[in-house]
């Protein structure tokens, strides 16, 4: 039992985050294919989370990025991290289910991951490239993953691949339900 609470993520995280994700991640992380997405674009600020302990040690931290898929603005979900002694204590769990949440309350239908399927398949997750997406850079077909946010089945749902996001795009941003 850990005890920690989620909070909205701020510029003075940034240097522990990055730690944390080296250390989980490795230094070469951003070869990673999300990665693509994410170079020059910011993460949605309101979709960025750490987990702290009550003695504010950063535990965990989850960002989501802005992608295009089919004109609309859809989630990348990750990185998702936990700190390596904490893991498997239901940091993450609480992690994915509150940012989860909170992307659905604010009206995105579409989010995406790239990452384990048996971690993200409880949540919902699907392989994405069988329901018609892709990726604009190579990515392995067993880790490509999609969620519909909104109930909606995904065949009602914009497809195609995902491109990273520009802000000339703005107008084309969430389709509130
Ligand atoms: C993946 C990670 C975020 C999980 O966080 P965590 O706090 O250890 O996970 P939790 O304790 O919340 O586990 C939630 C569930 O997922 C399961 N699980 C954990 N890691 C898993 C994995 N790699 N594959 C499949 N299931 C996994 C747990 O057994 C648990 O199952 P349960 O709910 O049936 O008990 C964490 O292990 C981590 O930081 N790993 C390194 C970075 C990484 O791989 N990030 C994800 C990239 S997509």
């Amino acid at each position: 039992m850990c005890d920690y609470t989620i909070t909205l993520q701020n510029s003075t995280d940034e240097a522990q985050i990055d730690k944390l994700l080296d250390l989980t991640f490795g230094t070469e992380r951003k070869s990673r294919p999300s990665y693509n997405f994410r170079s020059g674009v910011p993460a949605v600020t309101d979709l960025s989370f750490s987990v702290r302990s009550f003695s504010d040690k950063l535990l965990g931290t989850l960002r989501f990025w802005p992608v295009l898929v089919g004109g609309e603005t859809a989630l990348l979900l990750g990185p998702l991290a936990v700190q390596p002694d904490l893991q498997g204590k239901g940091i993450g769990k609480a992690l994915v289910k509150h940012g989860l949440n909170e992307a659905c309350k604010m009206g995105y239908r579409l989010c995406f991951v790239v990452g384990e399927q048996p971690y993200y398949a409880p949540y919902g997750f699907e392989l994405a490239k069988p329901q018609g997406f892709d990726m604009s850079v190579p990515v392995s077909a067993d880790k490509f993953q999609v969620l519909s946010l909104q109930n909606i089945p995904l065949a009602g749902l914009p497809k195609g691949d995902l491109l990273p996001w520009e802000d000339t795009c703005a107008e084309r941003i969430i389709q509130k339900v």
